[in-house]
């Protein structure tokens, strides 16, 4: 969909990016200047998410997430362009331009949509159908009533070659789209074949009731047991949470994640609907957030198999600096929720989630298990490893209560418990403050080189500095390109990356056009946008003077010359720290 420059900037206007992103993450205001947040994008204990309200834009530098308000939109709410636009209007009161052409990808997109629901709804009537007769014996097996299939929309995948693959041609889409969709395959030999043959089917729905993957179960013991939609245009697997669209309404502010699809129906159907599960990939940050919109309290049920007790450390490891309260279900004798449900009962299920622990009730309960705590040895090796639990609890009171708790079980005095705590925190702390020592070493070592987009970064580190800083200077200065017209052209960049931004943005002064993100929103990728973001975050530091840029020019001219680049700017340590101390100093004063 296309905008007008003027209608973008009306909308851009309008928008107070500060409110906006002020509803999703808590914006701290250090000082009177500059909005600090704790980043909505990452998991993060110390705010590196900045709002700049000249520009309007946003810029992480933690994890590089950068945009303006349409960018935001898109981001957090997963929406696309013209949808986040269109929420943005809704909320400011501004109607959408009539008669919009949408763009090559939208388009795509929506017939990927469209597509997945045809073959959603294909599927659906071959379970129905007579060739469907052993799918639906098979869930009849598993204990599925009608009811639970219809709203979970479950399907079979014919055990030939190319049924829906026939199908969809029937109904206008290219081969070429369905192989795009992940519908089909192409084989060695140049057919089109069916992805997915012989399965039982499960859609995987968005928040917006959107049809954007598939799993398949086969109906025996044969390998791969599920097949699952790779990444398309509409679905990225490592993002995905199945049945959330179900959950989400249902969660009280609390889900259960559970391992598999087939649990999570299970859950479903026996009246725990707001059990949701990933999708086969391990746990994802980009998971954890979606979660953590639409819960306050996660409990995992995990399978209790070896895999599951790995599955679950991995994700509360994952999820330790997460905004929820955690809960561990500790399900019995290696079954997983489906099979507790079928052969414990619901009632089971319910005591099992009220007896689930929290967070640190497990990992204590973990430690224990790995010794015999009726020796000397297995008891003091417990009370060590159980110290080091309780002295990571930031909260006094929770310190306290759990080391009472401790104290009394395995038979040692509360106050000799407490001292090694105290002991144990001060360590702790100690070793924190190297890690945030050495992370921020790494930082300054490899500055730009870990998130710069640009690749050539690293090579030539000088050159980018001064490429970044003549960029900033014309987004905010466009009167620049004019002023230094005779010694600023394209030719003087080093990197290539700089020198498209270079030729975009004079292209835009030239011709007069706005350099608003709104704008550039329109055509590039979310990477661009983030760097321009970036770059106007750059703005804050600079000196503001043509003369500033012809330094940097010069720079270049030199940098130019020079074969290869320099060795990367290598600190001795002394002179890292004598840098951090002076940082550290300048940020406590702030
Ligand atoms: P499980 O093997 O625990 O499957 O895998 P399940 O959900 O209990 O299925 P049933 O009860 O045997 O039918 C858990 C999840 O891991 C993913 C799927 O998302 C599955 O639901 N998985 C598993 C795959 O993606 N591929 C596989 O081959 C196996
Ligand atoms: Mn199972």
């Amino acid at each position: 969909m296309r905008f007008s420059d003027e209608f973008l900037s009306e909308l851009r206007s309008r928008v107070d990016i500060e409110e906006l992103i002020g509803r999703y993450t808590e914006i701290r205001h250090r000082g009177s200047r500059t909005p600090v947040a704790l980043c909505p994008f990452h998991t993060e204990k110390t705010p590196s998410f900045v709002v700049y309200r000249e520009t309007q834009s946003y810029y992480c530098f933690g994890c590089g997430a950068g945009g303006d308000a349409i960018t935001f939109i898109r981001n957090i709410e997963h929406l696309d362009y013209p949808e986040a636009v269109r929420y943005l209007c809704e909320r400011v009161g501004m109607s959408m331009p009539t008669d919009p052409v949408d763009d090559e990808y939208n388009r795509l997109r929506r017939r990927c949509f469209e597509a997945n629901r045809e073959a959603a709804r294909f599927f659906y009537a071959r379970l129905m159908s007579e060739e469907g007769k052993a799918a639906r014996d098979y869930l009849k097996k598993r204990q599925l009533t009608d009811e639970t299939v219809k709203h979970f929309g479950l399907g079979y995948a014919p055990d030939r070659w190319d049924s829906l693959v026939k199908y969809l041609r029937g109904k206008g889409y290219r081969e070429s789209e369905l192989i795009s969709f992940d519908l089909a395959r192409k084989t060695s030999r140049g057919g089109t074949i069916d992805a997915f043959r012989n399965r039982l089917m499960f859609p995987i729905i968005d928040l917006r009731g959107n049809v954007i993957a598939f799993g398949g179960r086969v109906l025996d013991d044969s390998k791969p047991k599920y097949l699952n939609t790779s990444d398309t245009a509409v679905f990225k697997k490592s993002h995905g949470v199945y049945a959330l669209n179900f959950a989400k309404n249902n969660s009280k502010g609390k889900l259960i994640l559970c391992e598999g699809y087939m649990d999570v129906i299970a859950m479903h159907q026996a009246g725990f609907t707001n059990a949701v599960a990933c999708l086969g990939t391990a746990f994802t940050n980009e998971q954890i957030s979606l979660l953590s919109r639409y819960c306050n309290e996660l409990t995992l049920c995990f399978d209790s198999d070896e895999a599951g007790v790995k599955a679950t450390n991995r994700a509360l490891k994952l999820l330790e600096n997460a905004p929820m309260k955690l809960r561990v279900m500790q399900l019995s004798g290696g079954k997983d929720a489906d099979e507790i449900i079928k052969t414990e009962g619901k009632a089971r299920m319910s005591n099992f989630i009220e007896t689930a622990l929290n967070d640190t009730e497990f990992a204590l309960q973990s430690a224990e298990k790995k010794y015999d705590v009726s020796t000397d040895d297995g008891k003091l090796n417990y009370m060590n490893e159980a110290v080091e639990i309780l002295a990571a609890l930031d909260n006094e009171i929770e310190r306290d209560l759990y080391s009472t708790r401790l104290a009394n079980e395995i038979g040692v005095e509360k106050q000799s418990l407490a001292a090694q705590i105290a002991k144990a925190r001060k360590a702790r702390g100690r070793r924190e403050k190297r890690q945030v020592f050495e992370n921020a070493m790494d930082l300054v070592r490899a500055e730009g080189e870990v998130k710069s987009p640009n690749p050539q970064k690293r090579q030539f580190r000088r050159a980018c500095a001064a490429e970044e800083i003549i960029l900033a200077s014309l987004l905010k200065h466009p009167d620049y390109l004019n002023k230094l017209r005779d010694k600023l052209s394209e030719d003087v960049f080093v990197t290539d990356f700089n020198r498209r931004f270079f030729r975009d943005i004079a292209a835009r002064i030239r011709d007069g056009r706005s350099l608003d993100l709104s704008v550039f929103n329109e055509t590039a990728e979310n990477e661009d946008i983030a760097y321009l973001s970036y770059l106007l975050a750059k703005g804050e530091t600079l000196a503001d003077s043509p003369a500033e840029c012809e330094q940097c020019i010069q720079t270049l001219l030199q940098e130019k010359n020079k074969a290869a680049a320099p060795e990367i700017g290598k600190l001795s340590d002394d002179e890292f720290r004598a840098l951090f101390d002076k940082k550290r100093i300048e940020n406590a004063s702030k």
